[in-house]
């Protein structure tokens, strides 16, 4: 079965890639396929810029390419930048993307507050965008994509109920808090969707922070940086638990800052108990601590998917068309996305971008070959870990 899904997957990148080069080459020879109806060239379906914020976390890579070989099979044209995590390099590429023309922007931002400027341009220009994962804090964003950033942090803090028995284990149980890069519209959203799970239990004393960091701007993460978390974990962990402290859980916003928790005690805490450590977005090093039983579970959001959601949501802009509720009943996606024209308000006027919001899973040993590897998007490696296979 395993065999039988690489083969098909294999034939089905190899298609791709075909039609990624009909795409290409579309300029010089207009044909009739059905990606590019007759008469209609690339420029006629679109140009569309992909500005991804950095290449040095793995989800963006996969994102990148998902993105730019969907567009490139429906028969756009289309320019794919990482920005390395350098907001002046974004505000660059975007500015360039806009000077070369593009007719639609799928940007994730690094900071949803940095790109003001250049998003005024954009809408000067009449530029479509479509805020990509991370919300863009200006109102000429109109459309946003992502997975339900809030039910993330649930999924996590709904998973340490479980793990420590909440409800009815007597505790206390110790837990610390590690959260993402303040400049992330997302980042806040993971956090208080955990916290709002964990917080009656923290109120009762059955869970009990001894460094009592509990607030986001304290266990915060720039970038999202696995050395930041590191560092900052090693600190908790000298000045809390070197005592013989037990540690037994520590919630993770994401796998970048999983993996230097993770890291951290390994080498810095002495208790053998499992510490309970959460995740988000089924990075390699990460799927191979869960395995290892190092790390405890990770959210999965299914980027393939996203891509998809956000290649019909341009075409219905490009066309005229609206993107409501209609749009998701009959796009024919194998997977579920709500609408939510409320929550993400791109200023203090209340505009909101109307959004859609693919749903996420939580991942751990035990359901990772049905959620992971059945739909292709990993398969098990000779080393007896996880390989993504597309980056
Ligand atoms: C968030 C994104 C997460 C994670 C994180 C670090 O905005 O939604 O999936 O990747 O950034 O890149």
């Amino acid at each position: 079965m395993k065999k039988f899904l690489a083969l098909l997957l294999a034939l089905v990148m190899v298609f791709a890639l075909a039609a990624c080069g009909e795409a290409e080459t579309e300029e010089t020879t207009p044909a009739g396929e059905e990606t590019t109806p007759a008469g209609e060239g690339t420029e006629e379906l679109g140009y569309i810029g992909i500005s991804m914020p950095t290449q040095s976390l793995e989800r963006w890579n996969r994102d990148g390419s998902y993105l730019d070989q969907q567009f490139q099979a429906a028969g756009y044209k289309t320019m794919l930048t990482f920005a390395n995590n350098e907001t002046d390099q974004q505000v660059n590429d975007i500015q360039n993307m806009i000077a070369d023309g593009v007719d639609l922007l799928v940007i994730s931002a690094i900071d949803g507050m940095a790109l003001n400027t250049v998003m005024d341009e954009a809408g000067t220009a009449g530029i479509p965008v479509i805020a990509y994962d991370r919300l863009i804090n200006n109102d000429n964003v109109n459309y946003y994509v992502s997975f339900d950033n809030y039910s993330v942090g649930q999924l996590q803090g709904e998973f340490l109920v479980e793990a420590l028995d909440l409800e009815n284990a007597e505790g206390p149980f110790n837990i610390e808090f590690t959260a993402g890069d303040p400049a992330d519209n997302n980042a806040p959203f993971f956090f208080n969707g955990a916290m709002d799970v964990l917080k009656p239990y923290l109120e009762s004393g059955k869970l009990v922070c001894v460094s009592e960091q509990t607030d986001f701007d304290v266990v915060a993460t720039d970038a999202w940086d696995t050395d930041t978390a590191l560092a900052r974990a090693q600190n908790i962990l000298a000045s809390y638990y070197a005592d013989g402290t037990q540690l037994d859980a520590w919630l993770c916003s994401n796998d970048s800052t999983a993996l230097g928790v993770t890291q951290a005690i390994q080498s810095d805490y002495a208790g053998d108990n499992t510490v309970w450590i959460t995740g988000q977005d089924g990075d390699e090093a990460n799927l191979k601590n869960i395995v290892d039983g190092m790390q405890s579970m990770t959210v999965y959001k299914a980027v393939a998917n996203e891509a998809v959601a956000t290649l019909d949501i341009a075409k219905a802009i490009l066309a005229g068309d609206p993107v409501d509720q209609a749009l998701i009943d009959n796009a024919g996606w194998d997977f579920e996305a709500n609408l939510d024209t409320e929550t993400y308000t791109t200023s203090d006027s209340g505009h909101a971008a109307t959004s859609v919001l693919l749903v996420p899973t939580t991942v751990t040993t035990e359901n990772f070959e049905e959620v992971l590897v059945a739909p292709g998007y990993y398969e098990v490696g000779e080393d007896g870990y996880l390989h993504a296979t597309q980056n």
